[in-house]
């Protein structure tokens, strides 16, 4: 039998193509982040976070530190998902402490019709440009994840404002005015097809899309207004002749597992409060999975952290598809070592696990 050609620089790929690995990947969500005192750092050289996203320079730099401290199998693009609003003209400012906030909300018909769909390579160009600095910078090493919110996930936060509980501006608008939010979700979809493909064009090896509020709907209007465009996406981007992988989460929508194993996604990211055996059950084998742990493990001592690791990838089972990851981003007060901790165990647990059952 010829030997795989597997390691670090491609098992991420093929873990989402559910191909054999030598052991588990692992990333993490937020890996350039607040926890690290060297992106803290970066940051307030650059004055502010959207400063930061704005130049590919130290765009690049931020994303490069967790790799240089952990055996990482990905890198993820360090942007935000809100770059699409603020370039549709809503004026996005990052409040310490608070979140972001825009400008300018999106709450009427006649507010919906009067935006635009960007031009990634000319509103956005400073995405597809840091793209292209972090795959140089990478040297094959690892692959480069790309990645956009959801139409809903935005639609969200334009009709918001900023970070809500309630929801009440948004929900408004779609029982009150659905014409008018459909419309404001087709122009989003079109915006992040057009953004994710600008990534991939630059050399975005696999994207991401960030339905972080498809929770908070109802079955019957998540199907509507939720995942409905997140198939128009899975099916509609182009992905370019390597054929890059599309993972979307859908952050609280384990209820709908079954559906979203079908929308022409490669993978499915979870947060941890459905397991990998059940959810690989609900999706039949019809997708990777990338996910689930705890955040909060990372408080937990050593051991248990290990433990924990090792849960996960016992949950999972044995066969190839599994990327491991947290269940939603890692938070700013945990301490680095932990990474460390997480990503050895990750590698240890996860070699023998992920061959073909
Ligand atoms: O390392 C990575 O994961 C890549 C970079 C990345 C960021 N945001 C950087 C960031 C990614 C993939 C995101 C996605 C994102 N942004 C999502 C989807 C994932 C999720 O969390 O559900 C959402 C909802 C946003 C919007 C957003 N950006 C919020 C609500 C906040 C404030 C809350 C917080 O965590 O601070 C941000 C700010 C943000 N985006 C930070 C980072 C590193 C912290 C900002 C800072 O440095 O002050």
């Amino acid at each position: 039998m010829q030997p795989i050609d597997c390691g670090r620089h491609n098992r991420f790929l093929r873990a989402l193509r559910r191909e054999p690995v030598d052991t588990t990947p692992v990333w993490v969500m937020r890996q350039a982040g607040r926890y690290l005192p060297e992106y803290r750092a970066t940051r307030q050289r650059a004055g502010s976070f959207m400063n930061l996203c704005r130049t590919p320079e130290l765009a690049c730099e931020v994303t490069m530190q967790p790799l240089e401290r952990f055996e990482l199998d990905a890198a993820i693009l360090f942007s935000d998902i809100l770059t699409i609003p603020d370039a549709m003209g809503l004026g996005l400012d990052f409040v310490e402490g608070e979140g972001p906030r825009f400008a300018k909300s999106v709450r009427t018909p006649e507010d919906i019709d009067a935006l635009g769909i960007p031009d990634p390579e000319d509103d956005l160009g400073y995405v597809p440009a840091a793209v292209k600095l972090i795959r140089r910078e990478l040297g094959g090493k690892v692959p480069l994840i790309g990645f956009a919110g959801s139409p809903w996930t935005l639609a969200c936060y334009m009709a918001e404002g900023g970070p809500t509980e309630r929801f009440s501006h948004i929900k408004k608008l779609m029982w009150d005015e659905p014409g008018a939010l459909h419309r404001l979700i087709d122009k989003l979809t079109e915006a992040v097809k057009r953004y994710l493909e600008a990534q991939i064009r630059a050399g975005a090896q696999a994207v991401m899309i960030f339905d972080s509020w498809g929770g908070v709907l109802a079955p019957a209007d998540y199907h509507e207004f939720s995942m409905k465009n997140l198939r128009a996406l899975a099916q509609g981007i182009d992905r370019g002749p390597e054929n890059v992988p599309v993972i979307v989460f859908s952050r609280g929508a384990n209820e709908h597992l079954g559906a979203l194993a079908d929308i022409g996604a490669d993978a499915l990211g979870l947060d941890w409060t459905v397991s990998l055996g059940e959810a690989r059950r609900r999706t039949g084998g019809k997708v990777a999975l990338q996910g689930n742990l705890d955040p909060a493990a990372l408080y937990a001592s050593p051991a248990s952290l290990r433990r924990e690791v090792d849960l996960v990838i016992r949950e999972y089972g044995r066969g190839p598809g599994h990327v491991f990851n947290l269940g939603h981003g890692i938070t700013p007060d945990v301490n680095p070592d932990q990474m460390s901790v997480l990503v050895d165990a990750v590698h240890a647990f996860g070699r023998g696990a992920t061959e073909l059952a």
